[in-house]
């Protein structure tokens, strides 16, 4: 049987990743990523925003190991900005903060983050930090705890799957944040591993914090979980402009075009860039049965 974890080895696997380079996005991925340049996903946003959606675009790329790629990273996220600004699309930026040298120099990438929640604030874009693997949690949200003392445009994302999920999202009372149920592979110690214990808590979190009176952003393919979502917002009156539901480029669009058909807030997460293998073959991972929807794809070329 296809695994989360074959596909995960996969998509760490650097000879994989060159020869994928080489047949460029014929795999499929076509399907899921806007395409390489800032040109590309911004093209993709205006027939998102046609339809209805709005949407958060991510540069894609998967390691950086030195100051020079950070500082790259960061020209890269503030054009990225700029185009956003110049196609008059409606966008938000999501980015990583390991691509901005969290693991280079903790203070070049406050200082990278600052140099980008400037630019955004100076255009009104809303920048998203997405969350990564459990070993980056505390210096991911230590930063934006700092980062938020001198910007509010900015928010963290938080995995369900953690056992002390519920517990971070209190503490971040008032603060625009992503939920989601977790994509690494992490161990029992600090995540559940078991799907209704996951889901469970997705649920528990989203409505601590609109309970809590703060922005939601619901991100989730699962029709349950959404369900469950516009049940509770209803019964208890949440206003419709504390939350909103998000999706990743090209997955179930049919739900996403229903979504918005019935009045909800729907947001498209557009990644794009050269370095799309590794987060092609994760979402692989997450749900094997999109191999179908991924050959089709190529099939379609
Ligand atoms: P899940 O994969 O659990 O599926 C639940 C059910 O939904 C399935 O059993 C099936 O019935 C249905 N379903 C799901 N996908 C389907 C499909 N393609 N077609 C048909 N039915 C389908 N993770 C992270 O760690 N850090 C981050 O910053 C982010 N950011 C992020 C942003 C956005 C906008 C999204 C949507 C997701 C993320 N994620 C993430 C990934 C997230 O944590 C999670 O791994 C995936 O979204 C998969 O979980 P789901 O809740 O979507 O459904």
């Amino acid at each position: 049987m296809v695994t989360r974890k074959f596909f995960s080895v996969l998509s760490s696997s650097q000879f994989l990743e060159n020869k994928a380079r080489n047949w460029g996005p014929k795999l499929g991925a076509t399907t899921v990523i806007a395409g390489e340049t800032i040109e590309e996903a911004m093209e993709a946003v205006r027939k998102l925003n046609a339809q209805g959606l709005c949407a958060t675009v991510d540069h894609l790329g998967e390691f950086v190991h030195k100051k020079e790629e950070a500082v790259a990273s960061k020209d890269y996220c503030i054009r990225t900005l700029e185009a956003i600004d110049a196609y008059g699309v409606d966008c938000n930026l999501s980015l990583k903060l390991t691509s901005l040298g969290l693991d280079v120099d903790r203070n070049l990438c406050r200082d990278n983050m600052l140099d980008i929640l400037a630019k955004a604030d100076e255009l009104n874009i809303f920048v998203r930090i997405d969350m990564e693997d459990y070993a980056h949690l505390d210096a991911t949200l230590e930063l934006f705890q700092e980062l938020r003392r001198s910007y509010q445009n900015v928010g963290p994302a938080m995995q369900s799957y953690l056992h002390r999920a519920e517990q971070d999202t209190r503490s971040l009372k008032g603060v625009n944040l992503r939920m989601m149920k977790g994509a690494y592979k992490e161990s029992p110690s600090v995540a559940y591993q078991k799907k209704p214990e996951v889901d469970a808590n997705l649920l528990n979190i989203i409505k601590v914090h609109l309970l809590n009176g703060s922005y939601t952003a619901v991100a989730t393919h699962d029709h349950n979980i959404i369900e469950e979502v516009k049940t509770f917002v209803r019964e208890q009156g949440i206003p419709d402009d504390l939350y909103e539901f998000q999706m990743l480029y090209g997955f179930r669009t049919e739900l996403q075009a229903q979504l918005v058909n019935e009045g909800y807030k729907v947001r498209v997460y557009v990644p794009f860039g050269e370095d799309w293998y590794g987060y092609f073959m994760r979402r692989l991972g997450e749900r094997p049965q999109n191999i179908v929807f991924a050959m089709r794809g190529l099939l379609s070329k």
